[in-house]
């Protein structure tokens, strides 16, 4: 079983730009990650086998906290469909109401993504809109997805 760790560190960058590589046509860059890593307003955790980085969340905390954005996550395909995907996200959600005092996590996904989009459904995520053209470079549409922390009163 992987282990979540939250502790990624600059040795971690380029291994993380690797994974993000192999996982989406889009990835970051080790001097964007550690800029992020610096700034304060983003997270960035990491799922390790057996010492080797398997995946990976980039996250932004927005909206004063209120809501956190995936701008990023994969898992390489070897260890795909073994819960590590949900893992990640789970992390999110722990956060929200937590250190973030977040109500929502949101993100936008390739309109032909559709493991991922199956996957973010799964978690309770629902489609809020289309972006026509939003990956210009890639001249394709995004789903923009969110989840809502059910509240408890
Ligand atoms: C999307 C991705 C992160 C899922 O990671 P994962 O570790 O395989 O996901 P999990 O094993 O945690 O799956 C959780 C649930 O999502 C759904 N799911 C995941 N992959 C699926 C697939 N290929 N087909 C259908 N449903 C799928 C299932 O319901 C699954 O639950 P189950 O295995 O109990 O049926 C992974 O496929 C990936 O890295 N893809 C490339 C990068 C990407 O698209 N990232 C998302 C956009 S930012």
């Amino acid at each position: 079983m992987a282990k979540l760790d939250v502790a990624v560190t600059i040795n971690d960058l380029e291994i993380i730009e690797n994974v993000g590589k192999a996982c989406l046509p889009i990835y970051y860059r080790p001097q964007d990650l550690l800029m992020m890593m610096m700034d304060g307003k983003h997270l960035i955790y990491k799922l390790t086998s057996n010492d080797q980085i398997v995946g990976f969340v980039v996250a932004s905390l927005e909206d004063d906290g209120e809501r956190i954005h995936i701008k990023s996550l994969g898992v390489l395909p070897e260890f795909r469909r073994q819960g590590y995907g949900r893992q990640l996200v789970d992390k999110l959600k722990e956060l929200l109401g937590h250190q973030t005092n977040g109500k929502y996590i949101t993100l936008y996904v390739l309109e032909d993504n559709f493991t991922a989009v199956k996957f973010y459904a799964r978690l309770g995520f629902k489609s809020v809109k289309k972006m026509e053209n939003y990956y210009l470079s890639l001249g394709k549409s995004a789903y923009f997805l969110k989840f809502e922390v059910k509240s408890t009163d």
